[in-house]
């Protein structure tokens, strides 16, 4: 009984009194992005393994060791999408998107999914928000892309994420680079964990980003690849600088950065917080200038990021992030006895389709135990409607915050409802306003 009343590890709900705080921050992070040319992309929650396995790389921790893969019953080899990039490639070439005018940029919500070891931060299912951009080789678009995450940032009020930027070269000088790699994890192969001693001959960047502990100590003397790119490429590392400067966005290059997804190239990127434990990384992305090509398309320049939600969540809860107030029900029609409870149901659904937040009775209570649900529910008014209501054709509206209460004729309901409501949400500005400025006297 226990196993289906209990979550599987390493995943979240999210209950309905902590859903208005995603809603607000899933709607201004694609506001946000909208201004900077963004449109949202929805593509399925699995792929064909192959897929992740070509892009992300298979000697990758994510292909090696976290991704939910299983055959479905046709025994294809499907997974659940471990980040969104992968997706939004193949969907933007399956529909012939890059035909169209360029650059592309589109942007998603999506639940993503890995194996891992479920820690503050870390979850095995997960939400990121990311944007992918294709087109553009100018570094003028890695700073468009680092000025968007930027502004999402402030636009929710967090504060004390740093920018960490890198340029891990592309293919032409990543060559000398592995190289340079091999020859140093070679002299320390025996320290190495067994994957990566696996991974040196085919991939030893993967060896930088593995998370075992007896590789750490290796890796902290490990070559560093900006000393290895090329003069292409550290001039575009020097443009994106440049543009940093000029947008007034700070930042520290951090050649450690390598990024654990094989596909980038040139510039990787992290927002990085102090705030939030262990996993600090909020926000990571890159280049990725070979991978339209490496799944089928022709050779087209991309780039872009993803930020974590849950992690985006504790950074604003650790900044006192304020977050808009949950909507509360505009009024409650307690019903009283049978002609009462059906006249109460019938103006509110009225109230329900002219937009107001309008609850009744389905429980059967007494109007006492009624009311008393509308002001724990926190109903800025209440009306009971009985027989003597309906035979007078108006009732008593309650200001449930201690105002006054009216009488309100039963005709033309709503539209009194909307002149007290707008009252006082007009008192309540000029209260706050009066409060304002007795505090600051
Ligand atoms: P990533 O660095 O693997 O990059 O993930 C991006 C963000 O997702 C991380 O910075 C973190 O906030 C969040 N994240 C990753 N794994 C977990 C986890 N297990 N639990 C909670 N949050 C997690 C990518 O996924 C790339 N697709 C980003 C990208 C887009 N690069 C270019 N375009």
């Amino acid at each position: 009984m226990a196993v289906i009343t209990n979550a599987p590890r390493g995943t979240q709900d999210v209950l309905p009194a902590q859903s208005a705080r995603w809603q607000y921050i899933e709607n201004t992070l694609l506001r946000t992005a909208e201004l900077f040319g963004f449109r949202e992309i929805r593509t399925p929650v699995f792929e064909h393994t192959e897929l992740f396995s070509r892009s992300v790389g298979d000697t990758t921790d994510v292909v090696q060791k976290e991704m939910y893969t299983f055959l479905d019953k046709g025994k294809r080899s499907v997974t659940l999408r471990p980040e969104g990039t992968a997706g939004v490639v193949r969907a933007v070439l399956q529909n012939g998107l890059l035909g169209g005018a360029l650059p592309l940029r589109t942007c998603y919500v999506i639940p993503c999914f890995r194996y891992e070891k479920p820690q503050a931060g870390r979850l095995r299912e997960f939400h990121q928000f990311g944007v992918e951009m294709f087109g553009p080789k100018s570094p003028a678009a890695d700073a468009q892309v680092i000025a968007l995450a930027n502004e999402i940032f402030q636009t929710l009020g967090i504060e004390g994420l740093e920018l960490h930027i890198n340029s891990i070269g592309c293919p032409e000088c990543r060559a000398k680079y592995q190289q340079a790699l091999r020859e140093y994890f070679t002299a320390h192969l025996g320290t190495l964990c067994e994957t990566c001693q696996g991974r040196l001959e085919k991939n030893p960047m993967r060896i930088l980003d593995c998370k075992s502990p007896e590789c750490h100590a290796v890796v902290e003397g490990a070559p560093l690849v900006l000393d290895y790119i090329c003069d292409d490429c550290r001039e575009h590392f020097e443009g994106l600088k440049k543009r940093l400067d000029l947008l007034g966005i700070s930042y520290s290059v951090d050649p450690k950065i390598v990024r654990g997804l094989d596909y980038y190239t040139r510039t990787v990127f992290e927002f990085v917080s102090q705030k939030i434990g262990a996993q600090g990384t909020v926000c990571g992305g890159g280049r990725y200038d070979g991978l339209v090509e490496e799944l089928g398309g022709s050779a087209t320049p991309a780039l872009g990021f993803a930020m974590g939600l849950e992690r985006l969540l504790l950074q604003m809860d650790a900044c006192g992030c304020l977050f808009p107030e949950e909507n509360t029900c505009d009024i409650y029609l307690a019903g009283m006895g049978e002609a009462g409870s059906l006249r109460a149901q019938q103006l509110c659904y009225e109230l329900q389709q002219e937009g107001f937040y309008a609850e009744c009775d389905c429980m059967e209570r007494s109007v006492k135990a009624q009311m008393k649900y509308a002001d724990k529910h926190g109903a800025k008014y209440a009306a009971v409607l009985g027989k003597s209501e309906l035979q007078s054709g108006e009732c008593t509206v309650k200001d449930m915050r201690g105002g006054k209460s009216v009488q309100v004729s039963l005709t033309d309901f709503a539209g009194q409802i909307y002149r007290l409501l707008l009252e006082g949400a007009y008192t309540e500005v000029i209260e706050a306003g009066e409060q304002l400025q007795k505090g600051q006297e």
